[in-house]
């Protein structure tokens, strides 16, 4: 077999086989096929796509380019959840603790941040003296105690989704279904959870931009599931205003501390008590989805999920942040922006925030480009809210003054506002859910 057959099938449209797949992925981990032809590959698939059954080989090829974790001896059913990923979406932070003090067994493995979509991992490492590298033992021993592990993506599973994802990273190859669905599927099937829940963003601040990919997306990613044997539930969700009011890392942070208060923004708060709802259900500790909800509600208004929060820090290295949230890196400089026009907020761009967030110092513009841990954006209004002429809309925070005068300028673009009310259509927060049968709108 030889990659430029490969290519030129591809490039004619034609499906690849099983054998090419797994030829392709297992001579690219092995650093036998240079990145040039992987690339030419990865864009004939981005121009050409990928037939249902061409994605599955290439996802379970993935998945099987490294160690498959096996999580069986553990007791529990393990639900994995995973997002396709948005602009400051704080979630996984409250969703693992509140899930995991219901008594659903939670082991994630979770990533960074690039460009300008935010990572779990990033945002745990503003905690001083959290670990986000752990040890197998570690992982097993923490999730045994607490029920809760969480660690950063190791290069022995899935390493072709590692290797792939930098090259698509800059090729401009990652907002392809068959690419995105196969990165996704390959790390979950590896490591090890015997379900899993995916929220699938759209909008302006996803890769998918409307929801006819995006339930495409979902639907090719639960078919894979459910061939591997994994039960697999797909949420749609909507990324047209960025979720909470937080961007950048130890920002959102103290916003998960808000939310695990019982406080916080109520997108934020509903987003994980539906997906939470959910993984319940998958791992058989609430009979349905409202018993689950009504759990949930009240682990989050109690303060249980608070506690495993700061128990699941504590086990992994991290600073008493609950009752001492100073430790967390603060900027040293904040800079407010107010309001030019008085009116409605008709629209707020995340992806336009995510890139200003980046810019003060909260991501990456390369890979392995140190970041400011305290920098970022928090705003103070929705769409839908009234604004008044000088009102604080938001404030920039960063150690660098030149980056904060190079982002003021042009921030207030990303806000639209008009003088009716009528004249706004607040976005939909869940649009619906994907499983087996398809698609079912959420009214
Ligand atoms: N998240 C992933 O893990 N992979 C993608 O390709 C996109 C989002
Ligand atoms: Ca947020």
């Amino acid at each position: 077999m030889n990659m430029i057959d490969v290519i030129s099938k591809k490039k004619q449209r034609q499906d690849l086989s099983e054998q090419e797949i797994t030829y392709v992925i297992n001579e690219f981990v092995k650093d036998k096929v240079p990145d040039y032809q992987m690339a030419a590959l990865l864009m004939a698939i981005y121009f050409n796509g990928m037939s249902a059954a061409e994605t599955a080989m290439l996802t379970m090829a993935m998945a099987h380019s490294g160690k498959v974790v096996d999580l069986s001896p553990l007791a529990g059913i393990k639900v994995d959840k995973h997002s396709t990923g948005g602009v400051a979406d704080t979630t996984t932070l409250i969703l693992a603790p509140l899930v995991a003090a219901a008594g659903v067994p939670v082991a994630k493995m979770s990533g960074r941040g690039l460009g300008f979509t935010g990572g779990t991992i990033d945002k745990l490492e503003s905690i001083p003296g959290f670990r986000v590298n752990l040890s197998e033992q570690e992982f097993i021993d923490n999730l045994k105690r607490l029920n809760i592990a969480l660690t950063g993506q190791t290069p022995s599973i899935a390493p072709a989704d590692g290797k792939l994802y930098t090259l698509r990273d800059v090729t401009a190859t990652v907002d392809s279904i068959p690419l995105i669905a196969s990165s996704i599927m390959s790390k979950k099937i590896a490591s090890g959870a015997d379900k899993i829940l995916l929220d699938v963003k759209t909008g302006q601040g996803a890769f998918m931009k409307d929801i006819t990919q995006a339930i495409e997306l979902a639907t090719l990613m639960v078919d894979i599931g459910h061939k591997v044997g994994r039960e697999t539930l797909a949420v749609i969700t909507n990324m047209d205003q960025p979720l909470g009011m937080a961007i950048g890392n130890s920002l959102e942070v103290a916003e998960a501390i808000e939310v695990l208060r019982g406080n916080g923004p109520q997108n934020l708060r509903e987003i994980c008590l539906q997906l939470g709802s959910h993984m319940l259900v998958m791992g058989q500790v609430a009979p349905d989805f409202q018993t689950g909800y009504k759990i949930l509600e009240h682990i989050l208004d109690s303060g249980k999920a608070l506690a495993k929060f700061q128990n699941f820090i504590t086990a992994q290295g991290g600073a008493d942040i609950i009752n001492n949230q100073g430790v967390l890196p603060q900027a040293s400089i904040l800079c407010d922006i107010y309001c030019q026009q008085e009116g409605y907020i008709q629209h707020i761009d995340p992806a336009g925030l995510g890139l200003a967030a980046m810019k003060l110092g909260a991501g990456r513009e390369f890979k392995g480009q140190a970041i400011d841990l305290s920098a970022g954006i928090v705003i103070y209004h929705k769409v839908g809210d009234q604004v008044f002429k000088g009102q604080k809309l938001l404030t920039m925070f960063s150690n660098d003054e030149s980056k904060i005068n190079n982002v003021k300028e042009n921030i207030v673009l990303n806000f639209s506002i008009v003088s009716n009310i009528s004249q706004v259509v607040k976005p939909q927060l869940i649009m619906g859910i994907v499983d087996q049968t398809g698609f079912k709108p959420f009214s």
